[in-house]
């Protein structure tokens, strides 16, 4: 950044209501510096749904072989849990499961777990981290891998929930005649499961969110 840059506070905007903070490194940061930058957190934060939807969105027109798009299959599986009677929770585990295709290449299921991780239950967080692995048991000895790999986990109490969640939703949601709901529909239950993370580095010991 250039230095008249670094020094000159941005004009007031309701992206940075109080204006923008003037140190050069955090040693030499204030406190008024650090509530200008947690109220612009505060408005920054109102819009990490509606990221979360423009990188889902990112999956749209990516087939890599398959035979519908990675945003199809995200919303079909979201759709079969969501008409299955699960949760919101559930519902939006598996509408995001498969949303770090794009840079995850080798470890996807890393970054949809990074990104429930604050917001939903131990279980839904280690079906989302290990579905990659219970996935497998449908095609990995097609490739070369051991379709049994998911046999590691067996005695976690989680394992059939995942389990489940690859046989019921996961994988038989890549039906070209299916019609699922538009991502419109899953905006709001995103919206009330994010709301408020249940846990997270910020969350202070009374329980508000400090970040
Ligand atoms: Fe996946
Ligand atoms: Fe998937």
């Amino acid at each position: 950044m250039a230095d008249d840059l670094k020094t000159v506070p941005a004009p007031h905007d309701e992206h940075e209501p109080l204006g923008r903070a003037t140190f050069s490194a955090f040693t030499n940061a204030t406190p008024e510096d650090w509530q200008k930058i947690v109220a612009a957190n505060a408005v920054f934060s109102k819009g990490h749904v509606d990221r979360i939807v423009t990188h889902l969105n990112l999956l749209k027109g990516d087939c890599g072989g398959f035979p519908i798009d990675r945003l199809e299959h995200s919303l079909q599986t979201a759709t079969r849990a969501h008409k299955a009677g699960m949760d919101e929770e559930y519902v939006v585990c598996a509408l995001l499961h498969d949303i770090g295709d794009t840079l995850g290449v080798f470890n996807h299921p890393d970054i949809a777990a990074a990104i429930l991780k604050p917001f939903v239950s131990d279980k839904n967080l280690w079906m989302v981290e290990n579905h990659g692995i219970f996935q497998g048991y449908y095609f990995w000895h097609h490739i070369g891998l051991d379709r049994n790999a998911r046999d590691q986990f067996r005695g976690h109490e989680a394992f059939e929930y995942t389990a489940q969640f690859c046989h019921l939703y996961d994988q038989p949601a890549f039906d070209a005649t299916y019609e699922s709901m538009p991502i419109d529909a899953f905006i709001p239950m995103m919206r009330r499961v994010m709301e408020r993370p249940k846990r997270s580095m910020y969350l202070k010991k009374d329980g508000e969110n400090a970040w």
